[in-house]
């Protein structure tokens, strides 16, 4: 046998009347039980189109207030895709994973040039930065369509349904729970099944403690049946993040401050920040950054941030800029200005910089 076969995941299909009985079990949890969401009273493909891209990897208690304001802000397609980006990211602040909502943006450029949303999940994989999870959400949630969906909740579920023992993380056991969803979806109420699933997964078939006793298909569940549902799924090791120094220049004049404003694409790309740079002995690249000198320069505080690939260690450091030239994109940024503190809440600033503007509060700097 060749590793490639080894390794991958094996499962026995259920018959059709397992499957029957397996749809009615969990639709009728998910009738009896669903939370009750905002995108849920909805078959706007627009909302259900936001709601799932704001609830990849970010929990739904926070995802609600900012879908609310977002749509107050954006209400159609069309709205979105007139927005300057500045005031995109600003709506997103604090939600994280910024290219994503660069992403929305662009794809929001795109869908309103065609006379309607797109129609069917393949329309919808056309389009630039929807991939087949959220084509397959859109698609079943808001038309009915009959495409499956594998997130990270629904692939706990099946590796535990159907006792799963490689690494759901790895692409060729992704590739059969994606055979798996698809062999399952049925042809009535698609969306209701695949948001069963991922309800399932969310509420009761959780990742440490899995509340089997109020599992609705527990008496089908392969790893319940043999002992293992706390043992599944595997999931491979992630890299621990990757520890970076950071510092950071805090420089007013009067009420306001400088910021700069990333160039679109990278981390924090589109966001606006105190100027910042790599490294713990900065005062020169941070002289460069800002085409002046820097006097009375000092440390004021440092803190941590942790990404979902990066440690950042970030010290923030106070200084008066002296023969600053007008100001010349450099580097990683494309824009500055001097800023009040409630201006600077207008435009995308990450959570990042909120916890700087937090420490220079913290110490008398600012108000
Ligand atoms: N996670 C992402 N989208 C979801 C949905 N529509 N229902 C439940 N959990 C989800």
């Amino acid at each position: 046998m060749r590793r490639s076969e080894k390794n991958t995941a094996s499962y026995s299909p259920l018959n059709a009347k397992q499957k029957r009985d397996l749809h009615k079990r969990l639709l009728a949890f998910y009738d009896d039980k669903k939370r009750d969401l905002p995108w849920r009273r909805t078959s706007d493909p627009y909302r259900i189109w936001l709601s799932e891209v704001m609830l990849q990897q970010t929990r739904v208690e926070t995802v609600i207030p900012y879908y609310e304001r977002f749509l107050e802000a954006f209400p159609t397609v069309h709205r979105l895709a007139d927005a300057p980006l500045d005031s995109v990211l600003s709506q997103w602040s604090g939600l994280g994973y910024y290219r994503r909502a660069r992403m929305l943006h662009a794809a929001a450029g795109e869908i309103s040039l065609e006379p309607t949303f797109p129609k069917d999940r393949d329309a919808l994989l056309k389009v630039k930065g929807i991939g087949p999870y959220t084509a397959g959400a859109v698609a079943s949630i808001a038309f009915g369509e009959q495409v499956p969906l594998v997130d990270g909740n629904v692939a706990r579920v099946f590796a535990r349904l159907f006792a799963i023992r490689e690494d759901i993380k790895a692409s060729s056991t992704l590739k059969v729970l994606w055979q798996i969803a698809g062999e399952l979806v049925p042809s009535a109420r698609a969306g209701d099944w695949n948001q069963a699933l991922m309800e399932l997964g969310a509420t009761v078939c959780v990742p440490r403690e899995p509340r089997c006793g109020e599992c609705p298909v527990a008496k089908q569940c392969e790893a319940r049946i043999s002992g293992r549902e706390r043992t599944l799924p595997v999931v491979g090791k992630k890299a621990a993040p990757k520890a970076q120094e950071r510092t950071a220049l805090f420089s007013s004049k009067g009420a306001r401050v400088l910021m700069l404003r990333r160039v679109p694409n990278g981390l924090f790309g589109g966001m606006w920040e105190l100027p910042t740079v790599e490294g713990p002995e900065a005062e020169q690249l941070l002289c460069r950054l800002v085409n002046g000198n820097l006097s009375s320069y000092s440390p004021v505080g440092e803190f941590t941030h942790v990404l979902s690939h990066r440690r950042l260690r970030v010290t923030v450091v106070h200084a008066t800029i002296r023969g600053a030239k007008a100001w010349e994109p450099l580097g990683d940024y494309d824009a500055s200005d001097w800023l009040r503190i409630d201006e600077c809440e207008t435009r995308g600033i990450s959570r990042l910089t909120r916890k700087a503007l937090d420490l220079l509060r913290t110490k008398g700097l600012l108000r």
